[in-house]
């Protein structure tokens, strides 16, 4: 156990990596917020944390409104009386090119996927410093490196995700505050029937030959908020099975065939 008497707030924890991360962050120790808007699914994580032999409470927070990340921010102190790790994860977005996504879609995705580590760090950070530092995580993804049709907001805030990490680890460094960020490739976090075409798509571009499950986003998180990463902060953790180094393979950017 890793986090003995660390206390942890985990957005979008009621789905996914998010709740795949609360009953590993639990499982090393930890008394774990369950933060989500999805109050069934958020109260069902607590259970199965609790059924564990683990600590966990639930509150809806819908991290887009400023006032909820405050109350989500109070509530976790307030429950587990201190701070120490913060995982930013929640996310919602809506596809369309620049043209086509309506403004107020665009706000909610900005809002949900990066304005809410911003205001989740104003308010993390003075509890963690109380308790003499702390570490946070904030989901990132491949494609904050990168650019896909008809993603316009996804691919912006996630590549905002990734530079708001390196200033929230400046401002965190001499408050003893690690901030990391975390990009997946494809993770199966929803149903998905594979085809023969899908197979041969994530055999082709993962160099491990396959997707990737919630329980391996959750180790990684778990290792970048433990003391094994002390000296990590800043970074861009990609945990994507190898798919940026084939996307970086010079052979795909040619068609078959064509040599030089
Ligand atoms: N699954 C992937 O392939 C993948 C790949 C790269 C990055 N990611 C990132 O990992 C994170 C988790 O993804 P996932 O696939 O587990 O997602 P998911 O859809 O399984 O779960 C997302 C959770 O966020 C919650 N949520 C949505 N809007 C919210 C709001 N306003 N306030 C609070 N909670 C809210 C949902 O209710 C849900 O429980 C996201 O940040 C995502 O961008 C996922």
């Amino acid at each position: 156990m890793t986090l003995t008497g660390k206390a942890a707030i985990i957005t979008g924890a009621a789905h996914g990596i998010g709740r795949a991360t609360a009953l590993r962050l639990a499982r090393e120790g930890a008394s774990v917020l369950v933060a989500d808007i999805q109050d069934d699914l958020g109260h069902d994580t607590v259970r199965a944390i609790e059924a564990a032999g683990g600590i966990a409470h639930y509150v809806h927070a819908d991290v887009g409104v400023h006032e909820d990340v405050r109350h989500m921010i109070e509530r976790g102190v307030e429950r587990f009386g201190r701070l120490d790790i913060l995982v930013n994860n929640a996310y919602w977005s809506k596809p369309g090119s620049v043209v086509e996504l309506e403004e107020a879609d665009w706000d909610r995705a900005m809002a949900i996927m990066l304005k809410a580590l911003y205001l989740a760090g104003k308010y993390a950070f003075p509890e963690m410093k109380k308790v003499g530092g702390g570490a946070v995580v904030n989901m990132a993804s491949v494609h904050g490196s990168a650019a896909w049709p008809n993603n316009a907001v996804y691919e912006t805030a996630k590549a905002g995700v990734i530079n708001l990490t390196r200033q929230m680890a400046i401002d965190g460094g001499p408050l003893g505050i690690r901030v990391n960020a975390v990009s997946p490739g494809w993770i199966l976090t929803h149903e998905f029937t594979p085809t023969p075409d899908t197979d041969a798509w994530v055999k082709r571009l993962y160099a491990v030959g396959r997707a990737g499950q919630p329980e391996e986003m959750a180790a990684v998180i778990n290792f970048l908020v433990s003391d094994e990463a002390s000296f990590v902060t800043g970074h861009n953790l990609v945990a994507d099975g190898g798919l940026s180094i084939q996307l970086q393979d010079s052979r795909n950017l040619a068609p078959p065939g064509f040599s030089w």
